[in-house]
């Protein structure tokens, strides 16, 4: 599977401009809003997607969230590699990390232009969430792993 964790330095590197190129820019938010303070957490599982050329073509990340609770965070797939399976394939990696860690439950805040993608997945909706940069709705969503 091209799927995998970031290991050196380059991969972080290209790791988060993918992050901010994808979830951030777009919006013209800052460089370093792409960064989460529990990054760096030992807990905190990384998930990049390498195409044969060794383009990072997609990058996710999971951490547990309550005892049995995985929540993924910053799905982000380079425009022109999406509706090629990257996104599947990153998703299926980390509800894969959380079973091992004997997590049941999966949730996320997807983007409303995402909902359809989790909920090919096996996702549901539970409840609409917050509003990103005012204008992008969020719906809190859940999958039992
Ligand atoms: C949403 C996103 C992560 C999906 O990843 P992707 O690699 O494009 O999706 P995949 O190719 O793995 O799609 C898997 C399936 O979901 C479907 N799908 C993908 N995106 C979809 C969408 N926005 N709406 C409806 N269906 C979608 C695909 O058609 C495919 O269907 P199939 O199983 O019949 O083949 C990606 O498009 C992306 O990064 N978008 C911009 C940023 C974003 O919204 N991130 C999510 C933040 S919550």
């Amino acid at each position: 599977m091209p799927v995998r964790a970031p290991h050196s330095p380059a991969d972080f590197t290209a790791y988060y401009q993918l992050r901010y190129q994808v979830l951030r820019q777009p919006w013209q938010q800052p460089l370093g809003s792409e960064r989460a303070d529990d990054d760096d957490a030992p807990t905190t599982i990384h998930a990049l997607f390498a195409a044969p050329d060794g383009t990072v073509a997609g990058v996710a990340r999971l951490h547990p969230s309550g005892p049995a609770q995985a929540q993924v965070r910053y799905m982000a797939v380079a425009e022109t590699y999406q509706g090629q399976g990257v996104g599947r394939q990153l998703l299926e990696y980390l509800e894969n990390a959380a079973r091992q860690l004997d997590l049941t439950e999966c949730v996320l805040h997807a983007r409303a232009a995402a909902v359809a993608f989790y909920e090919r997945q096996g996702y549901h909706i539970v409840a609409p969430s917050h509003t990103l940069f005012g204008s992008i709705p969020h719906f809190l969503m859940s999958k039992e792993l």
